[in-house]
């Protein structure tokens, strides 16, 4: 099927760069949240971004203004939605909610348009039933930041009709990306399993008094050529994401095991969620 109409659902770090990338790969993208002020904040976010790629020469003026123009942000999903031929749905890591954007989507848009989940921990397979068309749903999983990594991870479920992995496959190229095909729903799917195994060893080092968390990122970085120890990473992604994800793994397995690290759930409570709050692991306004 041909793809020209994206919507990205969700305008936080994941969905606007999502959306940025749909636009610099050619596609007419609209970028809907319910909050306006959201949508604000990602529009200047964006535009910071287009800026700085050409500064760097990542880009030339003259496609920035391009994927600028190709670019809409919409609060108004009734208005959007019937337009989009791809949706990749990067709202809130909650199963409810998620539902009920499915449900949504698979009322207002046609019934040929394919429609993405962006998670990580929600299989396609847990919301495609509210669409009405579980054939034409899949997760499409990016990485944070979008607009710099290149895996995306393409995870079919039991229903999912082999038209719609091919074509969500070759979007990801169009986009510049990499895509892994997952040939079954998994929690965390492979690159989070194997961030989440190195996260867990070492939030254990860190509670058992082993080491540091800045040693322990220092080991990664320099021991293993990390680009990031998994300290500074939990702090990129959101220790809410991060706390999200192992929650919603833990309802589905029940296995006490995957339920989130007590000091992570810890500082969940505290609302000390990484770089987007100023305070994680480290502190983004004092630079400690
Ligand atoms: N948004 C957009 N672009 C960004 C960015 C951001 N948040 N952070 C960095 N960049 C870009 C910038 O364009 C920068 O280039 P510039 O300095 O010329 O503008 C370029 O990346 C390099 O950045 P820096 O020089 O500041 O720093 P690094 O060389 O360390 O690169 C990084 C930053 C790309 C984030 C790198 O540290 C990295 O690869 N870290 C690991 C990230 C990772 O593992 N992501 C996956 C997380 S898991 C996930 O997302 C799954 C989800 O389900 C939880």
């Amino acid at each position: 099927m041909d793809i020209e109409n994206l919507l990205v659902i969700g305008s936080g770090a994941m969905g606007s760069q999502i959306g940025l990338v749909g636009a610099l790969a050619g596609y007419d993208t609209t970028i809907r949240d319910v909050s306006t002020t959201a949508l604000d904040k990602a529009r200047d976010a964006l535009s910071e971004q287009l800026e700085r790629n050409i500064e760097k020469n990542r880009t030339t003026r003259e496609d920035a203004d391009a994927a600028w123009q190709r670019l809409r942000f919409s609060a108004d999903l009734e208005a959007v939605a019937p337009e989009a031929d791809l949706v990749i749905e990067a709202a809130t890591e909650n199963l409810d909610t998620k539902r009920m954007i499915f449900a949504d989507l698979g009322r207002l848009t046609r019934s040929e348009a394919i429609l993405a989940t962006n998670s990580s921990s929600i299989g396609a397979s847990q919301v495609a039933a509210a669409t009405g068309r579980p054939e034409k749903v899949c997760n499409m999983h990016f990485f944070n930041p979008a607009l710099v990594m290149k895996c995306v991870e393409v995870v079919r479920h039991a229903a999912t009709s082999q038209d719609t992995i091919d074509t969500v496959l070759e979007v990801a190229r169009v986009m510049g990306k990499s895509p892994v095909l997952i040939n079954r729903e998994i929690p965390g799917f492979v690159a989070n399993r194997l961030m989440g195994a190195i996260r867990d060893e070492a939030l254990r080092l860190r509670a058992d008094g082993i080491a540091s968390f800045e040693d322990i990122d220092t080991a990664a970085k320099s021991a293993l050529g990390h680009p990031m120890g998994p300290f500074e990473l939990m702090d990129l992604v959101g220790l809410d994401v991060s706390y999200q994800i192992r929650q919603s793994t833990f309802e589905e397995t029940g296995d006490p095991a995957d339920l989130p690290h007590p000091d992570l759930a810890a500082m969940y409570e505290r609302g000390d969620y990484g770089r987007k709050t100023g305070k994680g692991w480290y502190d983004y306004e004092t630079g400690a």
